[in-house]
């Protein structure tokens, strides 16, 4: 039985990890350098004025610098992008060695092979326990070629092969 008051991280992980999501990488340019990590708290927010989501642990390095910027993009990785996944989780790297992109109408890193990016610019910050929600309005968007998407699900990412591109 699970309790409100009394619940645990090892608990807590492993009920919500069953809630199924995508997987992104928030990338954005620090004092001329690209900056990213791997997020997967990233939701639509409001249509009217078009707004997204993203939660941000408190003690992210990454997140400081991105926010000095006041803009970011966020690539949803395709499948077949898990080592891009990882590689923006990981630190003590390049996160950018070897990952190809193209700047977004205001400059931020869209990664190449991605199903889809959003531009935007962040609006508000909400305090939340040992997570900022940070609320963003979208300043760009694109969608690429239809494919199947990296999903993440029970703590680890779910394996399947990427399906040839299709014409939507
Ligand atoms: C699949 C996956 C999803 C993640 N989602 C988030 C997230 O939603 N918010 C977050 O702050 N960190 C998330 N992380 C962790 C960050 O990518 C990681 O903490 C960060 O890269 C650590 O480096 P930093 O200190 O530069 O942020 C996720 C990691 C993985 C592998």
């Amino acid at each position: 039985m699970t309790h409100s008051s009394g619940t645990d991280v090892r608990e807590y992980k492993a009920v919500l990890g069953h809630f199924c999501t995508g997987v992104t990488v928030v990338t954005s340019i620090d004092r001329g350098t690209p900056a990213g990590f791997t997020c997967q708290s990233f939701s639509a927010l409001s249509l009217d004025p078009p707004l997204v989501l993203v939660c941000v642990r408190k003690e992210s390095a990454t997140w400081p610098g991105i926010r000095r910027s006041g803009r970011f993009a966020v690539s949803v990785l395709a499948a077949g992008q898990q080592a891009v996944g990882d590689r923006f989780a990981r630190s003590g790297v390049d996160r950018f060695a070897g990952v190809d992109w193209r700047p977004s109408p205001a400059g931020m890193p869209f990664i190449d092979g991605a199903l889809a990016w959003v531009e935007c610019s962040v609006s508000e910050e909400i305090d939340a326990g040992d997570h900022t929600v940070v609320v963003a309005a979208v300043t760009a968007l694109e969608a690429g070629t239809a494919r199947d998407p990296l999903l993440f699900y029970r703590g680890r990412y779910l394996e399947h092969e990427p399906r040839e591109a299709v014409t939507r």
